[in-house]
């Protein structure tokens, strides 16, 4: 083993091209993997770190959703060998605390590792020309090689298409296990998505598995209704054109059961809690700016008809046991990760990736390594 040489998109500054650099990735320490990545997804929460809406240290390599083939691996792994396929999971949890041990990995008590990888706060990644650390962004799977703690990446069949498989490392699992772990819908609930984009769209999917009717699809982009009807979705709704909630209580006079919250948008939350019947709940996914507030009313949104409001981490999944069967569900059919795609991307062009996707339009985009 030795360390490599890669160049990567590396972020510098917020809403400036992210310039191509040499990074040293390291070795892997001795719980760690070194992963080839073939695929990443672009998703929302790292344009949040591009656009300036979330704080961000720099500089940072980008990238929360991959998957791709071990290379090497630390001298104390024992579960993978290099040439397995893995998905890489985000939470990079430790996997060793009461919560990670309870199969609650999104609770772990460890430190984030969003800003630097592994555990013991020390980066991975050097600039070759300055000398300096290159900060990760949870995993950084923008960086062709990545390196991870060995829980982190999780071995799938081999029969199971790389480029597919990357989009469950974030947005499919988020989306689908915030309507069947989080909201924990049950067949004939009624479902209301806002923003279907790669999250919500896979709430769609989510929803059409556990057999919810009516599945209600909320976007401002009729490109991403029209795909959230291919994947589900029984009503669609466009908040440019009418009123959401109006609209909500002509198809379900008393309210959804779940609410879906899969913007950054408080108003969009503020739209889920108000289409809620009476024992509902709003999960919230998207992320906010920074410092955005949401004003609820105790009486009329909580105590009366006892709703609820909940976060959803990566759709409150254990990644080791819900990613296997996530692709057990793509290969017999019950999951449609193929309409998903929607654009592919070489890695120089990860910043036009985040300009297409801050205009908005259906499905995901995905950079091919
Ligand atoms: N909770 C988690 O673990 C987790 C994981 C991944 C992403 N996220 C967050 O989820 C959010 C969505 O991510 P994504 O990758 O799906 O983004 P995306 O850009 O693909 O999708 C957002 C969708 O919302 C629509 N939209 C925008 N404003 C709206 C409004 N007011 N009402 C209804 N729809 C509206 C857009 O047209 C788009 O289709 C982001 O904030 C991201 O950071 C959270
Ligand atoms: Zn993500
Ligand atoms: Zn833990």
């Amino acid at each position: 083993m030795a360390s490599l040489l890669m160049e990567v998109p590396v972020l510098v500054a917020a809403n400036t091209p992210m310039p191509m650099k040499k990074v040293e990735v390291s070795d892997p320490a001795p719980h760690e993997v070194r992963v080839k990545m073939a695929a990443s997804g672009v998703c929302h929460s790292c344009l949040h770190a591009y656009d300036g809406s979330h704080e961000t240290p720099m500089p940072m390599i980008l990238g929360d959703e991959g998957a791709g083939v071990v290379e090497s691996v630390g001298s104390a792994v024992t579960t993978l060998v290099p040439g397995d396929h893995v998905i890489i999971s985000w939470l990079l949890n430790c996997g060793t605390c009461a919560q990670c041990l309870r199969g609650k990995p999104a609770y772990c008590y460890g430190p984030s590792p969003f800003g630097a990888i592994g555990f013991d706060n020390t980066g991975r990644f050097t600039d070759v020309e300055t000398g300096k650390p290159v900060l990760h962004y949870g995993p950084a799977t923008y960086a062709p090689y990545v390196v991870v703690p060995a829980t982190s990446a999780i071995k799938i069949r081999k029969d199971m298409p790389l480029e597919k498989a990357a989009l469950i490392g974030c947005s499919v699992t988020t989306g689908f296990g915030a309507v069947t772990n989080a909201a924990a819908a049950r067949p004939g609930d009624s479902v209301a998505v806002v923003g279907c984009g790669g999250v919500g769209l896979n709430s769609i999917q989510g929803a059409r598995v556990v057999g919810a009717n009516p599945i209600i699809a909320i976007d401002t982009s009729d490109a991403a209704l029209e795909m959230a009807v291919k994947l589900g979705a029984t009503h669609t709704i466009n908040p440019k054109k009418v009123d959401v909630e109006k609209e909500v209580f002509k198809i379900v006079p008393h309210g959804v059961d779940h609410a879906i919250g899969a913007v950054g948008s408080v108003p969009a939350f503020l739209n889920g809690m108000n289409i809620l019947g009476p024992g509902g709940t709003l999960i919230i996914l998207g992320a906010p700016g920074n410092g955005d507030k949401m004003t609820i009313d105790p009486i009329f949104h909580v105590l009366r008809g006892e709703r609820g409001m909940r976060g959803s981490k990566y759709g409150s999944a254990n990644p080791a046991t819900e990613f296997p069967m996530l692709i057990e569900l793509y290969m017999a059919g019950k999951l449609d990760l193929d309409s998903l795609l929607t654009a592919s991307y070489s890695l120089d062009e990860a910043t036009k990736a985040f300009e297409v996707l801050a205009k908005g339009g259906a499905g995901r985009g995905l950079i091919k390594f």
